[in-house]
């Protein structure tokens, strides 16, 4: 059987992506009962980190456990990768000895290397331009409180970045309209916005932007690597606040999501993301159950 890679989401079809779905819910349910279910007895996830994770690593290691099988954490810093061991090697040699790699580093081409050399699904666990392992979480949290996200509509507030272009390819694959409101000069790679310009526009009035949209997203305004630019950055999306004034033109259903961490008092005020209309914590817990389903799928197979 040919090896299947989740480098976006656009590696899944959309009925794939739904079945994905559907699975986690019942995983979810199955874990929050006490089920034991042991499908990756014996396997092995190598997990190579090249910057810093919570939610990623520990819900692919404890997803792992709870699978049966063993999560293996891979710093750069601690291999050969990390002192210049070519991706091309390291690929062919981690792949013969485990069953999946998950890896979160910088540049996209970093986890598409690996992808043509490893004997092994790689999951792309972010990269500077995409983190589709949050989408999975996150649709399953819009599901899960509101029902089908198809034909709604979401915003997008802030950088046109990593998870951006992972909303943007989730508007086609699960179907909705995606409004991105973002400051000049951070746009989101205008390729992949032309390439949806059926589902996706860039509206640069943040409040405009909101006016009765079913969800609105948002993350950091200085990703991992862009430190250096944190002062820069508050100055220019200083009116891309996810705030109360926002909340309140958005559909009075509408939820707000983060993929986290978060800065209170930057991307997005307290009152918003401690309350009613935030699902941050069961979208945060649902990079386990999600992953779970994805790992079952790439790695449970014949
Ligand atoms: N949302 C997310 O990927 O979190 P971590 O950086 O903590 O893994
Ligand atoms: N855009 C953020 C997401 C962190 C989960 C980053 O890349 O740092």
């Amino acid at each position: 059987m040919t090896i299947r890679h989740f480098l976006t989401l656009n590696d899944l079809t959309p009925a794939e992506l739904q079945q994905i779905m559907h699975r986690a819910i019942e995983l979810k349910a199955m874990h929050h009962a006490g089920e034991i279910f042991e499908p990756l007895k014996n396997k092995t996830l190598a997990m190579i980190f090249e910057k810093s994770s919570t939610r990623t690593r520990i819900s692919f290691e404890a997803g792992m456990t709870q699978l049966g099988g063993h999560a293996l954490f891979l710093s750069s810093n601690d291999t050969q990768l990390g002192r210049g061991e070519p991706l091309e090697d390291s690929a062919r040699v981690i792949s013969s000895m485990v069953d999946g790699i998950m890896i979160r580093t910088f540049g996209h081409d970093i986890v598409e290397t690996m992808a043509k050399y490893s004997s092994v699904p790689i999951i792309n666990a972010l990269t500077d331009d995409y983190h589709p392992c949050q989408l999975l979480a996150d649709m399953q949290t819009y599901q899960e409180h509101r029902g089908s996200i198809q034909g709604k509509t979401v915003l997008w507030v802030g950088d046109g970045n990593n998870m951006c272009h992972s909303y943007i390819n989730a508007a086609k694959q699960y179907d909705f309209k995606l409004r991105i409101t973002c400051p000049e000069g951070y746009d989101p790679n205008m390729d992949l916005v032309k390439a949806n310009a059926e589902r996706v526009e860039i509206i640069r009035n943040p409040l405009d932007a909101a006016e009765n949209v079913d969800l609105i997203v948002t993350d950091v305004w200085a990703s991992m690597g862009q430190e250096d630019e944190q002062k820069l950055r508050e100055k220019a999306f200083d009116d891309y606040q996810v705030n109360k004034a926002m909340m309140n033109k958005a559909d009075k259903d509408a939820l707000f999501m983060h993929c986290l961490p978060a800065h209170r008092g930057e991307e997005v005020t307290a009152d918003v993301i401690d309350g009613k209309d935030s699902v941050v914590w069961d979208e945060a817990e649902n990079r386990l159950h999600a992953q779970k389903a994805l790992l079952e799928f790439l790695m449970a197979r014949k």
